[in-house]
């Protein structure tokens, strides 16, 4: 519970860097579930917005809140992103992924003039790795992606090689993604040199997008039990 008031917390804190007229990102997962239930308050206020979210789930409930929404193929840009994360280093590298929408959060995070990352104090380590990287991967030819993505964390270093295919609790069967893909959860324990492994992960056919969110934040922001702490690069 007091996670959960450390989340709404740094959401709330968010919304200072929402201005009138602003295009915004919206992220996925329980702490931006907070900043858009609170952005929709705004805009029941007054604030005009548009809204591009990174996940069907982020959709749906920004629909129900209120928040006016535009299509990713509508814009070549946007002002703002906010977005939660799993982990985030004192250089402001991010794991994203957690919650499986990590292709529609880096390419909004990527076309953001800026990225706001909202989390708790739980997200925040000085090495990035012991979160399992989510990896999304192609259906086709998964296993071998699995075995190049296992190498991969060999060479980059890492303190573990385990990666596995996430799977749903529900049904037991592979998480799909929003872009129809597999997700390959990597067990890297800690990766010593996140852009070394990133660009390797890159390389490997059949890997649609990684979890390393590098070099797109300039902005984190920590909730507690109360307020929040602004950190900037
Ligand atoms: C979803 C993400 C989320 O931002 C990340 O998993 C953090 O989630 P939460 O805010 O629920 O802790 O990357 O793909």
């Amino acid at each position: 519970m007091s996670g959960d008031i450390a989340k709404f917390n740094a959401a709330q804190a968010a919304l200072d860097y929402v201005k009138d007229g602003m295009v915004v990102g919206l992220g996925t997962g329980s702490t931006s579930a907070h900043f858009v239930r609170q952005l929709g308050e705004r805009v029941r206020q007054g604030l005009r917005v548009k809204g591009v979210p990174t996940s069907e789930a982020t959709r749906n409930l920004a629909e129900q809140v209120g928040v006016p929404l535009l299509e990713i193929s509508q814009i070549t840009s946007l002002d703002l992103d906010v977005d939660g994360a799993d982990e985030v280093d004192p250089a402001f590298r991010l794991i994203k992924g957690g919650g499986g929408a990590l292709l529609r959060e880096k390419i909004v995070a990527a076309a953001s003039k800026q990225m706001v990352v909202i989390a708790d104090e739980s997200k925040w380590v000085e090495t990035l790795g012991d979160f399992p990287l989510p990896v999304e991967v192609t259906r086709f030819g998964f296993a071998l992606t699995q075995h190049r993505v296992t190498e991969a964390l060999r060479a980059s270093g890492c303190a573990g090689d385990e990666v596995v295919l996430r799977i749903t609790g529900k049904s037991n069967e592979p998480v799909i993604t929003d872009g129809g893909n597999y997700i390959l959860d990597a067990h890297a324990k800690r990766i010593p040199d996140p852009e070394k492994l990133g660009a390797a992960l890159k390389d490997i056919a059949g890997v649609v997008e990684h979890g390393l969110f590098i070099g797109l934040s300039q902005v984190v922001i920590i909730g507690k039990a109360k307020g929040a702490e602004v950190k900037t690069l």
